[in-house]
């Protein structure tokens, strides 16, 4: 008897030591995971661990402790940031790339304001900072809320982060009267600090990053703000978003009141009235670029005066009044291996080069793209040349030329290929393009893919937790092949022999998760949707327009079946709508011509609830729902500005007049429109009637 005892006794003090070590090992992977953002073992293997806690805990009641992982329920910190709304979306910037570039932007500004040649435009220069934007909001001069970017439309909470930023006023007492005060932004680590924190990493074995880009993005989503303290953050503050009250009439108003607010502002700096002035400016800051101790990647222009930036407003993402004129990419010379052909969504095959891995800009780069065959006719580009390759921001590092004094004689030429590489499907050139196209369609795995990647995609879908790497496994296991899969999979999952928690690198945890991010996305506005198709040539911007103009999918699937008819009411408002030209358009009928296409739209119809998408204060304005057309020379707006306007409002803008014309807005020296319009008996208003109409 006393063995058995004795054995028992022994076995209880080893289940004793192991739910010690197992309390700890959980401990510290909860840390990793929830408050570091870096979990170093696998959900599986995670899961296990807890299961063998639980399974002691079972057999021997008297060892759960109160800090028992088991007993802890509720106390992990939030695993993820919640999400804020912008009140008003945080914008990114259109670029320009030459001194033509930069002309043609005054230019547009110009004549879409209607400034005469010999007003000048004042345009304000600073440094474009590299680093990650946030919004402050201030209630009567309190910091309530802090939050990332997002996708411009939604961000994440990081108040707390932000608080440990020094940088970072968490009272403005110039600012108490103010009832609402957004600040927005870039927050970014000087090189210095980043290279100690770095040095300190390297000593204590931790990840190091990198660049100080990385780093300061790293520090600000740390999901404990204390990790968050102890990286050197800063912040320039540089525009506004919602505010109560207007904090000055131009920039450079703006600029000093956030300094005396008690933000930091960049340093160079400079208000110009000439194209010259900001080319020299540019020069400037490109020269003292490698003096600063924060990283920047060009320079952000934008219009000085306030009424203006208000009339420019914007287009899809950016704003028409600012600009960034990004410094040159950097360079470096491989050797280019091979080239791989690759095949994209729409079907378009790239070539794309291998290549020696090589450091850009801080930056391993082992491929680059090579755009066409006529890119590599026109480069001269030959495998086992030499390159010179170039990455620009976060654009796909490219070939930019061959170094020629290089070659072996080795080299050789490549040729693309007429067949697909993934499906075998003739691969063709069509007249006047570039691209070489696998005519595969969804038979062809690398288009579906593709697709399907797209659809789950961040401006898409953003399905959480299903990023290229677990689309392309569910592609494997032909879990998932069309997009409405996505949408059945958890239901398919149960009566899996191998249900996905069972996979390596998985576990009940992650796959709830992703379970939970597909059930979110079932309801779904419209733009979100209809760019989510992937349509050739259709962008946010064109889904945006398509969902404020027809409303509904429905309406949107008819119109386009009815456009088909080249004499139809329907190709003409279709082509009516701003930036849809021929090409967009036959594209757009072709998609809902197509039988696959129109299965996958009904099923996912069926699946999801599809919300509309109103263009911005379009609801209550006069000229919502009406056909506009506009001729003659207006005097107080450009045409580029009336037609932005009206389409701001939820009108619709066309170019000919006919019976379905609402209104005709005929400036000075109107000729045949005004005519038709007249015979017609449409109502013709002048600039002063429109202008009226749509104040109102
Ligand atoms: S003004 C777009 N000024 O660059 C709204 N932006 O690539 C007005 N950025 O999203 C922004 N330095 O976060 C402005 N001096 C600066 C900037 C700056 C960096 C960021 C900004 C924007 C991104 C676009």
């Amino acid at each position: 008897m006393t063995d058995l005892f004795e054995q028992h006794d022994l076995q209880q003090k080893m289940a004793s030591r192991r739910h010690g070590e197992l309390v700890k090992a959980i401990k510290k992977h909860d840390a990793l995971y929830y408050a570091k953002d870096a979990p170093e073992i696998s959900d599986a293997d995670y899961d296990s661990l807890r299961k063998e806690l639980e399974d002691i805990e079972k057999q021997y009641p008297d060892l759960i402790t109160q800090d028992s992982p088991t007993q802890s329920v509720g106390v992990a910190p939030a695993a993820q940031f919640s999400k804020v709304t912008h009140a008003v979306p945080m914008l990114s910037l259109s670029n320009v790339f030459s001194d033509q570039d930069l002309d043609d932007f005054l230019e547009r500004i110009r004549k879409f304001l209607n400034v005469p040649a010999e007003e000048e435009i004042e345009i304000a220069a600073e440094a474009k900072i590299d680093g990650l934007s946030c919004s402050l909001r201030y209630e009567h001069g309190q910091l309530v809320q802090a939050a990332t970017r997002g996708d411009g439309q939604t961000g994440e909470d990081i108040t707390a982060n932000v608080r440990t930023i020094a940088d970072i006023p968490h009272e403005i007492k110039a600012a108490a009267d103010i009832a609402v005060l957004e600040v927005r932004g870039e927050i970014y680590m000087r090189r210095s600090d980043f290279k100690h924190l770095n040095e300190r990493h390297e000593e204590e074995g931790k990840k190091t990053f990198a660049n100080p880009r990385n780093a300061a993005a790293g520090s600000v989503r740390q999901l404990d703000p204390q990790v968050t303290a102890q990286r050197p953050l800063r912040m320039f503050a540089y525009s506004l978003g919602e505010v109560s009250a207007p904090i000055g009439h131009t920039q450079d108003e703006l600029r000093h009141a956030l300094e005396g607010f008690g933000f930091a502002v960049s340093a160079p700096y400079y208000l110009e009235r000439q194209r010259d002035g900001l080319l020299k400016a540019y020069e400037d800051i490109q020269m003292q670029r490698p003096d600063l101790d924060y990283e920047i990647d060009g320079l952000v222009y934008k219009v000085n005066r306030f009424d203006y930036q208000e009339r420019l407003g914007f287009v899809s993402r950016a704003p028409r009044w600012a600009t960034a004129h990004k410094f040159p990419a950097e360079k470096a010379i491989t050797k280019l291996n091979d080239i791989l052909v690759q095949v994209g969504r729409t079907g378009a095959l790239t070539p794309v080069a291998e290549l020696e891995p090589i450091t850009v800009g801080g930056v391993v780069v082992s491929r680059a793209t090579l755009h066409n065959e006529d890119e590599i006719e026109r480069k001269g580009v030959k495998i086992g040349d030499h390159v010179v390759i170039q990455r620009a921001g976060d654009v796909i590092p490219q070939v930019v030329s061959v170094v020629e004094e290089k070659r072996t004689g080795q080299e050789k030429t490549f040729v693309m290929p007429h067949e697909c590489p993934v499906c075998g499907s003739a691969a063709v050139r069509e007249e006047g393009e570039a691209v070489r196209r696998c005519t595969g369609g969804l038979v062809c795995e690398a288009q579906a893919l593709e697709r399907l990647k797209h659809f789950v995609s961040r401006d898409a879908f953003d399905i959480e937790g299903m990023g290229s790497k677990v689309i392309e496994k569910f592609w494997e296991e032909e879990l998932v092949r069309k997009p409405q899969d996505i949408f059945r999979l958890e239901e398919i999952n149960k009566m899996l022999e191998h249900p996905i928690e069972t996979w390596d690198g998985w576990g009940q945890k992650s796959a709830d998760n992703l379970f939970a991010s597909i059930r979110a996305r079932r309801t779904i506005r419209l733009d979100r949707f209809f760019y989510a198709l992937g349509i050739r040539q259709v962008g946010q911007a064109t889904a945006r327009k398509m969902a404020g103009v027809y409303g509904t999918i429905d309406a949107i699937e008819k119109a386009m079946q009815d456009a088909h008819d080249p004499e139809s009411e329907a190709l003409r408002d279709l082509l009516a709508i701003d930036d849809i030209g021929p090409s967009v358009a036959a594209d757009l009928i072709a998609f809902f011509e197509e039988p696959h296409n129109l299965e996958i739209l009904s099923d996912l119809k069926s699946l999801l609830t599809i919300e509309p998408f109103e263009m911005p204060d379009a609801t209550d304005s006069a000229v919502a729902g009406k056909t506009v057309v506009f001729t003659g020379t207006l005097t107080q707006m450009g045409r580029q500005e009336a037609k932005a306007k009206a389409l701001s409002l939820g009108a619709k803008v066309s170019g000919s007049v006919s019976k379905k014309t609402d209104y005709v807005v005929a400036g000075a020296e109107a000729g045949s429109k005004l005519k038709k319009a007249e015979e017609l008996g449409v109502t013709v208003l002048s600039e002063d009637d429109w202008l009226a109409l749509i104040q109102k």
